[in-house]
């Protein structure tokens, strides 16, 4: 599918968005792992998510209302969990391929998981790697580092692990396979990455200990089920964000976005750029902050985007990329080594697609230098098969003269269902 973007004055109005991704994924794989009834209200009903809701069905897991947003899980506890009978598809979600592959090596069984084209790309020993090392038998393509992986389960031993990649799914794979094992499991990351786990985790009642960055969780503690409400998803409010600060005339708000302090790095990086951005109805539901965000456009200068701030906007960098070519001077992207092994090569796809837009950007080693501002030009622009490519383009095209063309949008679908119509909305 071509989405056509063409410019616009700014986006005004109240918007409400689809619920987190991170979370939705969580309260379903940690409600199945509960011995009982978790409801999940928001759940994002996309792509991703319904991989893995499509993964515990195969396992033997009852849920109701899938294809909604408001769904029930019906947990069978720590091992309850049955061998499936055919290939567990992850389809584009590495979430899913990484945390289930936690969870399948902690169960008595023989498994399968595979995943899409772009997925079966994506390295999986980084999880695979200490699995292995807590007692899983694991194979699979180029030394079970990608998909498709066989994995024969059972009784795990808890580990020390030290990971050299600040990632919340090899973070979050590691504590659901360490709730499975015999013992204590120990996980320490460079910098803090995403802590939804923990704090769905401590809602359901897991005493979880985390000491800076260093987690541990003792082997059968056993989630309780809970009512879970899913915020909406910052990810997606981004690109809404980044919108309405550089096109002209803008005023927005975005009801209820989660707005966890490690996923909140893009509001920090724009607000030291100059951007009007506030806070409202502030509240704490389910160990998960979220509030209103309100946005107004206005003049922005350059930043330096690299180091620990890194996984706290490591999925909004596309987009911020965008901003950074309607901002003043030159905005240093650094460290983001990761997006390369993201659904697609992001430090490749966003230089390529906005240099054709006409953008002052330069690929450095691990990370690319956007000056600006540059006016953009409206073109044929390729999505990679990547949402946040195919979405940070059509916000690029907010602001382009002629039209632009995004190639492949439908990949929008794995994480907001309805972009096209909301940013419509919302445009002016
Ligand atoms: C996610 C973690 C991040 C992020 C991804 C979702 C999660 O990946 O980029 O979109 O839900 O745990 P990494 O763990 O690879 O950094």
């Amino acid at each position: 599918m071509d989405l056509r973007i063409n410019k616009i004055k700014g986006l005004q109005g109240e918007l409400e968005l689809p619920g987190d991704k991170s979370i939705s994924h969580r309260a379903a794989i940690i409600g199945a792992m509960s011995s009982g009834k978790t409801t999940a209200t928001g759940f994002l009903n996309t792509g991703d998510c319904l991989s893995t809701l499509r993964c515990l069905s195969e396992l033997g897991i009852k849920i109701e209302g899938i294809g909604g947003e408001k769904l029930a899980i019906h947990g069978r506890g720590l091992h309850g969990f049955k061998e499936p009978e055919d290939i567990l598809d992850a389809g584009n979600s590495a979430t899913t391929a990484r945390l289930v592959t936690g969870l399948l090596s902690g169960q008595d069984f023989f498994s399968t998981i595979t995943g899409d084209d772009s997925l079966r790309q994506r390295p999986m020993n980084r999880v695979t790697d200490p699995l292995v090392r807590m007692g899983a038998s694991i194979w699979g393509r180029d030394k079970a580092s990608r998909l498709p992986l066989a994995i024969r389960g059972g009784r795990l031993s808890g580990i020390r692990y030290t990971s050299s990649i600040a990632s919340a799914q090899i973070k979050s794979a590691l504590i659901i396979a360490g709730l499975l094992a015999d013992g204590e499991t120990t996980i320490t990351e460079p910098h803090l990455s995403r802590d939804h786990t923990e704090r769905m985790l401590r809602f359901m009642g897991v005493d979880i200990s985390i000491k800076g960055l260093l987690i541990s969780v003792q082997g059968g503690s056993q989630p309780k089920a809970m009512d879970v409400d899913i915020p909406a998803d910052i990810s997606s409010a981004a690109f809404f964000i980044a919108g309405a600060l550089i096109t002209g005339d803008s005023e927005l708000t975005i009801r209820q976005v989660g707005v966890n302090q490690t996923r909140t790095g893009m509001i920090d990086v724009l607000k030291d750029m100059g951007a009007d951005i506030m806070f409202d109805r502030m509240s704490m539901k389910c160990q998960e902050s979220r509030a209103d965000i309100i946005v107004k456009s206005g003049r922005l200068k350059n930043a330096r985007i690299s180091g620990d701030i890194i996984p706290r906007l490591i999925d909004e960098i596309p987009v911020l990329a965008v901003v950074a070519t309607q901002a003043e001077g030159q905005t240093i992207f650094d460290d983001i080594g990761e997006l390369r092994v993201k659904e697609t090569d992001r430090i490749k796809a966003i230089v390529d697609g906005l240099q054709k837009m006409g953008a002052d950007v330069k690929e450095i080693d691990d990370g690319f230098i956007v000056k600006g501002p540059t006016p953009l030009k409206g073109c044929q622009v390729e999505s990679y098969g990547d949402h946040r490519i195919a979405m940070a383009m059509a916000i690029a095209g907010l602001v382009a003269d002629g039209e632009t063309t995004i190639r492949g949008a439908e990949c929008m679908q794995v994480s907001f269902p309805g972009f096209e119509k909301v940013l419509q909305r919302a445009a002016k």
